[in-house]
């Protein structure tokens, strides 16, 4: 992977704005022991299209919730969602929807190129073995894994499996990618190279990400807008655009924007920290 990126074609003022992601008022009740549990409320949030949004926040906020919403996993119970202009379950449907979550959940007895060629082959009757293969190669080239595409999910450490992982969902070319602590369970250094080659897929596929993380570095560095959330309910209090420049590599860290946008969103967790055990 290289470690510097070009600001993307797709990145200019004027075609961010579309907006790809629309939610009004969503609100998400769950029921528990027959008493109404309000886990988030009044969410309003715009995903411009092509645009790379963070959502951070303590744990058990809420931040699963609300991108499963995204993905049509829950329905939410007040509120609209679009995505692409579609309910999120016609835009699964559509293809339009890539998710990636914390465990790579690849299958133990397929190869690497098996287990990415896998979602496309369920997701499409139509296209042939061969194909399948060859998208999915592309992808494993996409996510540095050229080489490593017979190897079993075993012989591969916690960062390939999850660079598998991804690929599987590039596969299937969703405009919008919705990613859950998806290097979470990875050591600081590995997910330090996953931020550099999520940023190179960003910049060469302009598609729209929206990325849940606990990591205030990782949330400053990949993204241009951070969303905080608080709890209970969970709403959005502080919507942070990051004034890093590009190309972002490892001497952003030291920038003194990186700095900034720390230090706000230190400020922010530890106040929603403070509410949640009040
Ligand atoms: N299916 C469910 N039924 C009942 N409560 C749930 C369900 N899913 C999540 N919750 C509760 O909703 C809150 C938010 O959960 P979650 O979205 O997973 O938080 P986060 O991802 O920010 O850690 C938590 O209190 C959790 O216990
Ligand atoms: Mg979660």
């Amino acid at each position: 992977m290289t470690a510097a990126f070009k600001q993307p074609p797709e990145q200019t003022a004027s075609s961010v704005a579309a907006p790809h992601i629309v939610l009004r008022g969503v609100a998400v009740d769950f029921v528990l022991e027959r008493r109404r549990n309000r886990v988030l409320d009044a969410i309003d949030l715009d995903v411009r299209k092509g645009d790379f949004v963070s959502l951070i926040g303590p744990s058990g906020c809420g931040k699963s919730t609300l991108l499963k919403v995204m993905a049509g996993l829950i329905s939410p119970s007040e509120g609209s969602v679009t995505v692409a202009g579609l309910a999120p379950q016609h835009a699964v449907k559509a293809r339009l929807i890539g998710l990636v979550f914390q465990e790579a959940t690849l299958l133990p007895w397929k190869n690497a190129i098996e287990n990415a060629a896998f979602l496309l082959m369920v997701a499409d009757g139509a296209v042939s073995r061969a194909a399948a293969f060859d998208r999915a190669a592309a992808m494993l080239r996409l996510v540095g894994l050229e080489g490593a595409e017979k190897k079993m999910p075993s012989q591969l450490s916690g960062g390939m499996r999850q660079r598998v992982a991804l690929a599987r969902s590039l596969a299937l070319d969703p405009e919008v990618l919705l990613m859950d602590e998806p290097f979470g369970a990875l050591d600081a250094i590995t997910r330090e190279e996953m931020s550099e080659c999520l940023l190179e897929i960003w910049e060469r596929t302009g598609k729209t990400i929206v990325l849940v993380t606990h990591s205030i570095d990782e949330a400053v560095y990949l993204s241009r807008e951070v969303h905080v959330m608080g709890a209970n309910p969970a709403r959005i209090i502080e919507t942070l655009p990051i004034h890093l420049p590009f190309p972002r590599n490892g001497e952003s860290y030291a920038n003194p924007a990186f700095k900034a946008a720390e230090h706000r969103l230190r400020g922010l967790l530890i106040e929603s920290h403070a509410k949640r055990r009040t």
